[in-house]
């Protein structure tokens, strides 16, 4: 039986995309589930349709870059549902375009506070309330491109996002001691954008990943090997999920 049952699990960015996939993945395990995104509307979709399958599902519209609204995320999960016991920070800007020689300091600023601060104003917002469980699960969606260089995205982005790989390895030699265990996931290109994959482009993917097209399921699944008993005994863990375009990190 599935230990994520009733557990309480925070998925932000889960409005389209690899955060919808988490959640519906997640809602399939039982868990209650807060979602949070920029998209309101769109949020309000997707928990829509899971409360149509009779998950416990509540919603809060917030911006991950400004710490008193990951502070209200976290006040609105356990007013909800009394506890939280996973934190998944997933909402980013994903991989946006970006040369050295053009980016300005908006763009970087910008970059670094989503795809990096973001996720950390997000687990001191829940730290205190897992630490008072002595219980708690973390999982951070980096990137391939922390990596692995892509001349088209942004450095900030390759920058923010090897970020989150080192605050996953410091925050949980810090907090696994409490119970509290911290991982990351590292995708590669799963043509996720929130809408229907043109068929070119999963051709494309199709051809030159060794795994061929993935997709965002792929990266829900290990979200949930992390979440579940089989992530007991990880801790400072970066799963790479790239349908083999990366080896041996
Ligand atoms: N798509 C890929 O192939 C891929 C590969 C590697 C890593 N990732 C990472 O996975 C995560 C999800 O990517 P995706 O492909 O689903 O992207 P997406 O753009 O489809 O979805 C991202 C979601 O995050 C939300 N969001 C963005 N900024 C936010 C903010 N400041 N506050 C709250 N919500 C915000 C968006 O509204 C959107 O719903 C991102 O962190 C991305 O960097 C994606």
């Amino acid at each position: 039986m599935s230990e994520l049952i009733d557990r309480v699990v925070i998925v932000t960015g889960a409005a389209q995309g690899i955060g919808e996939a988490i959640a519906r993945t997640l809602a399939g395990e039982g868990a209650r589930l807060v979602l949070a995104d920029l998209q309101g509307d769109k949020l309000a979709h997707v928990a829509g349709s899971l409360r149509d399958t009779g998950v416990e599902v509540a919603t809060i519209a917030m911006d991950i870059a400004v710490p008193g609204e990951a502070r209200r995320m976290a006040r609105a999960a356990v007013d909800a549902f009394g506890s939280i016991d996973a934190l998944v920070n997933n909402a980013g800007l994903d991989a946006p375009p970006g040369h050295a020689s053009e980016i300005d300091e908006e763009h970087w600023r910008h970059v670094i506070d989503v795809d990096l601060s973001g996720a950390w104003w997000c687990t001191r917002a829940v730290l205190p309330t897992m630490r008072a469980q002595a219980r708690g699960r973390i999982v951070n969606v980096s990137s391939l491109s922390a990596r692995l260089a892509t001349p088209e995205s942004s450095p900030a982005y390759a920058a923010a996002k090897a970020g989150l790989i080192g605050l996953t390895i410091s925050l949980s030699a810090q907090l696994e001691g409490e119970g509290i265990l911290v991982n990351a996931i590292t995708p590669g290109s799963t043509g996720s954008t929130g809408r229907p994959v043109p068929p070119e482009l999963r051709s494309l993917y199709q051809a030159v990943l060794p795994l061929g097209f993935g997709g965002p399921q792929p990266v829900a699944d290990a979200v949930r090997f992390l979440l579940d008993a089989s992530g007991r005994w990880l801790s400072g863990a970066v799963l790479n999920v790239s349908g083999g375009a990366l080896r041996g990190l």
